[in-house]
């Protein structure tokens, strides 16, 4: 038997093959249920039992080699078939990377969700507008400091033609386009001739929310703000407004939130303060309702805007604001999610 174990030792060791239908048909002849080895193991158990060791160790050996031999001619001729195309078709494929939202479309579709689920609908408008739609449709009269407010970027050869400053241009066109009950949202790029800088861009972006309806009152914009800040922050958020001025609004206010990094206990990011400023807000003017035919008598309403940039800079501690443009691989892969 050991003298067999031997000559087929290098039967197959001497073995070669040219096509992997060769290689086939050596693999059935010896390794296959009815091989040759198959068959010697079969008379294994005739053998005396002072020989088995020996025995044994050499028909393990016999099947090792055929192993070999079968994994070793298809690795061969494989790279033969490579050889030939000038293409492995064993390669791995290229992984394809998979993008991630841009932080701020993140913190936008965050925000617009929250006010999806309060029952306001998306409304978009136009980045070049006029002047009524920017200035004069939301009480800012004609030569008035107020416009200053905004550093406009006019085209120079038509003054009436501007570059949004604020997403508020779109409440006019939503007051044009809709009768009361209106409940909207509208995020967009807004630009201001701004020197650039880590906290100043020319180009940002806002999201208004404008609702008009009869007895619409303070508490129920009291009550929208105290729920957003909550589901943008975290439950235990607290809102303080601040008596501010928009043209456009009367009662004005400004919103801070408490600071969501030091709970309020003070740190750098709000200045020692404990309160982030977030939004500017307020009771739409009685004059901009009649400027923009809603009766004045009949319904009244909450507008607010926000600035998206701000907001996401302190959401994720972003220090400086040019990072949002430079698209640089490195920093938006940062940003991963679900929505
Ligand atoms: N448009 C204002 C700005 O760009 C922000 C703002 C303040 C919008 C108060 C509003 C509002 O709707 O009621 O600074």
């Amino acid at each position: 038997m050991l003298d067999q174990i031997n000559q087929l030792i290098t039967e197959i060791s001497g073995f070669n093959a040219t096509t992997p239908e060769e290689v086939e048909q050596f693999r059935i002849r010896h390794l296959s249920k009815k091989g040759t080895i198959a068959a010697l193991f079969e008379n294994f158990k005739n053998v005396p039992n002072e020989q088995k060791k020996e025995i044994g160790k050499a028909l393990n050996g016999l099947k090792t080699a055929a192993l070999n031999k079968v994994n070793e001619l298809k690795e061969q001729l494989c790279s033969t078939e490579t050889d030939k195309t000038g293409i492995d078709l064993t390669m791995p494929g290229d992984p394809v990377n998979l993008g991630s939202r841009h932080p701020l479309s993140i913190v936008k579709n965050e925000i617009l969700n929250i006010f999806s689920r309060l029952g306001f609908t998306i409304s978009e408008g136009p980045e070049i507008e006029d002047d009524w739609h920017v200035f004069s449709a939301l009480n800012f009269p004609e030569e008035h400091p107020a416009r200053d407010m905004q550093d406009t970027f006019f085209i120079e050869r038509h003054p009436d033609i501007l570059l949004r400053t604020h997403t508020s241009s779109v409440q006019v066109r939503d007051m044009e386009s809709h009768t009361p009950p209106i409940r909207l949202v509208t995020p967009g790029r807004v630009f201001r001739n701004e020197a650039i800088s880590a906290r100043a861009h020319c180009i940002f972006h806002q999201i208004e929310a404008l609702y008009i309806d009869e007895n619409v009152s303070f508490a129920d914009l009291k009550q929208t703000l105290t729920y957003f800040a909550k589901e943008l922050f975290g439950a235990d958020t607290q809102i303080r407004l601040r008596p501010s001025y928009f043209p456009f609004t009367e009662p004005s206010a400004e919103m801070d939130v408490s600071c969501s990094l030091c709970h309020g206990k003070g740190c750098n990011v709000c200045k020692g303060t404990g309160w982030l400023e977030i939004l500017g807000c307020g009771m739409v003017d009685p004059n901009v309702l009649e400027l923009n035919g809603i009766d004045k008598n009949k319904y009244t309403g909450f507008a607010l805007g926000m600035g998206i940039e701000r907001i996401t800079m302190l959401k994720y501690g972003i220090k400086d604001i040019r990072l949002f443009f430079d698209n640089d691989i490195r920093f938006l892969e940062q940003f991963t999610t679900a929505i």
